[in-house]
């Protein structure tokens, strides 16, 4: 039996414990796992053998992995069948990257196109074993996507907590067509989340933030099922975006557990990229580098046009800081230029992704002609949500017209080195062929 664990204090709670943090010392929590006889060959080869079983709890890239997952019955499982995302060569992005050949492992290709589907299926299966019937998030857009589709398909009520005016079009009209009650915040997502927490403390709604270790056992399931496509050999380096850094500590979990279990022998480096307006763990590090002392500060104005992560006081810095300990890890940022031509390079690749996502190749690049990353490194680069997330972005991209106000009021124009820029033409052969000609 699972149970949850503080990574402070390390009290433990019976896993059917409604708490989000510990009731000691409000530390994170994990869920943790007795180290069973279910490790190394047999793990792997029975893992392998369900993906082609055509049951659902096989053919879900998250629930395939369940011996190291929370319990549940089959029948209370609530899956869209998530994960089963591929991993793509990604030739012009490695040479504009400085690297001899790059991965991505495009996790916009889930049920409701980003990577909180894997969390949400845990999250939701939880808080329906737990007997709640709403739910609720704060959101810079894809948890609230996700979480209103889980809980249309439990039947259950969600309440989703978005910054007014600042989450991206595609996002915030999944969440009203899956039926979630969408409350517009007139602040910005750490103003939300915290909000969000208090009311979930009082009552019975169900918080499924990544606060919730629920939802990061769902999310470390990235880790099982990128090695197992590449035959559990590990890669040099895995590449992570980092807002609320969920993501990179559940990742870190899982590559963690899977060398507990004898699967693999070492840890990829974790490189978690920050963008530059919003990047507390990225200063923390640099801290953390020249003191031991070094102490966590919230950023209070938060900034980047990738909205996904623009937040200023991410929750799960403790463990996104273990999980860089664990797998030998570094952390960079990037600005919004770097950002949104590495997006564009994406896209030529065929690929694409949301802003945020690209925040992967540009600190890339930056870490390779810093010499930190080695141009013939194994690199896989996680990209976390779909290109259609965020239209307005690379239309104004593509367009020229992408631009901010920064903090003290100045206008900045981005330039788009690789625009593709469209041609407005009249409807009239002639004009076409000299269009197309030119
Ligand atoms: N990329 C995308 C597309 C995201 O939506 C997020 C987070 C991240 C990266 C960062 O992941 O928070 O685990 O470090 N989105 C959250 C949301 C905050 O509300 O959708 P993280």
């Amino acid at each position: 039996m699972p149970s949850l664990r503080c990574i402070d204090c390390h009290s433990e709670f019976p896993s059917a414990t409604r708490i989000y943090t510990c009731t000691n010392c409000a530390g994170l929590l994990d869920v943790v796992y007795e180290l069973d006889e279910f490790r190394g060959e047999r793990m792997m080869s029975i893992w392998d053998w369900r993906r082609a079983s055509p049951k659902a709890a096989d053919q879900s890239g998250v629930w395939r992995f369940r011996e190291l997952l929370p319990d549940a019955e089959e029948s209370e499982i609530i899956t869209l069948i998530e994960g089963n995302t591929q991993l793509w060569d990604a030739p012009r992005s490695a040479e504009y990257g400085g690297l001899e050949r790059l991965t991505f492992k495009h996790l916009g290709m889930n049920p409701t196109g980003s990577f909180k589907d894997l969390g949400m299926t845990t999250g939701i299966t939880q808080a329906k074993r737990l007997g709640a019937t709403s739910v609720a998030c704060a959101s810079t857009g894809n948890t609230s996507a996700s979480m209103a589709a889980y809980a249309a398909r439990a039947g259950m009520k969600s309440f989703v907590f978005i910054p007014a005016g600042q989450i991206a079009l595609g996002k915030l009209s999944q969440a009203l067509d899956y039926g979630a009650q969408v409350l517009q915040i007139d602040g910005d997502f750490d103003d939300a989340m915290r909000l969000v927490r208090e009311i979930a403390n009082e009552t019975p709604i169900y918080l499924l933030n990544s606060v919730n270790p629920f939802r990061l056992e769902g999310q470390k399931t990235i880790a099982f099922e990128l090695l197992q496509q590449r035959g559990w050999q590990v890669p040099d380096r895995i590449v992570v975006p980092g807002g609320n850094l969920g993501n990179s500590s559940a990742i870190a979990k899982g590559l963690h557990e899977l060398r507990e279990r004898g699967v693999i022998e070492t840890l990829p480096k974790l490189t978690i990229i920050q963008a530059e307006g919003a990047n507390p763990l990225y200063r923390l590090w640099q801290r953390a580098k020249q003191t031991s002392e070094a102490r966590f500060e919230a950023l209070p104005h938060a900034f980047t046009l990738a909205t996904a992560i623009k937040i200023g006081n991410p929750v799960s810095w403790p463990k996104a800081m273990r999980g860089l300990r664990w797998a030998n890890g570094e952390v960079e940022h990037v600005n919004e230029q770097e950002i949104a031509d590495a997006k564009a390079i994406i896209g030529r690749d065929g690929i694409g992704c949301e802003p945020a996502s690209a925040v992967t190749l540009a600190g890339i690049k930056k870490l390779v002609a810093a010499g930190t990353i080695q141009p013939g490194e194994d690199v896989v680069a996680i990209l976390t949500g779909h290109v259609l997330k965020d239209p307005d972005y690379t239309v104004n991209y593509h367009r020229g017209t992408l631009h901010y106000t920064d903090k003290s009021g100045q206008h900045i124009a981005l330039q788009s080195h690789y625009a593709n820029a469209f041609t407005q033409v009249p409807a009239e052969r002639s004009a076409i062929l000299n269009a197309l000609a030119g």
